[in-house]
């Protein structure tokens, strides 16, 4: 998703549900530990490559995950460091080349660890700017749902519905875009030079 500096342009998601909120500080939490832990060597966790605009992976349509393996885990967790490394505020699998139904975002409001997301709900409309760390030159306006609501499983196999509405709805749109293959330069209304 967007980066560091264009956040601010756009207003903080409201996450309705209590419970998915809580649960996603305490994986916060956890990762950041994980995260400090790797820094001092353990190999824990690894930032990867990610992968631009015009690799095949990013126009599949990312493959559902099964079991819950600790190869999800490992997955999460890097696909966590990578998008904290890059200042993102999402991150979907196909980005850093694998072709799965994973998905991390954290726009400010913590950190959300999606397996298999899918969105059951979406009203209103909002036009405003995207960026992606896989297209690190352009931005575009994209039309997106004002509120959604999304189910997801999360590491430990719990479905959890998830209200979103404003960055946090944009985000898991676009996050969930990119596991059918699709960018925010496909959908923009307009896309331009990021100053
Ligand atoms: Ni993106």
């Amino acid at each position: 998703m967007v980066g560091m500096k264009l956040r601010k342009k756009f207003e903080k998601g409201i996450i309705n549900k209590l419970k998915s909120y809580y649960i996603g500080s305490l994986f916060k939490k956890k990762v950041r530990a994980n995260v400090l832990k790797g820094k001092e060597g353990a190999d824990v966790m690894a930032v990867y490559q990610i992968v631009r605009i015009g690799e095949s992976v990013l126009k599949e349509k990312a493959q559902e995950v099964g079991k819950i393996t600790p190869n999800i885990h490992k997955l999460l967790d890097n696909m966590v460091e990578t998008m904290y490394d890059a200042n993102g505020v999402g991150l979907a699998a196909p980005q850093i080349g694998v072709p799965k139904r994973v998905v991390v975002i954290d726009t400010g409001d913590g950190l959300f660890e999606l397996i298999n997301p899918v969105i059951t709900e979406k009203t209103g409309e909002e036009l405003d700017q995207e960026g992606c760390l896989s297209i690190p030159n352009l931005v575009g306006d994209v039309r997106r749902a004002k509120k959604i609501v999304a189910q997801a499983l999360n590491r430990n196999g719990e479905l959890l519905e998830y209200e979103a509405e404003g960055l946090l709805a944009r985000a898991f749109q676009h996050e969930i875009d990119h596991l059918n293959g699709i960018l925010f330069v496909d959908v923009a209304e307009n896309v331009y030079d990021k100053k």
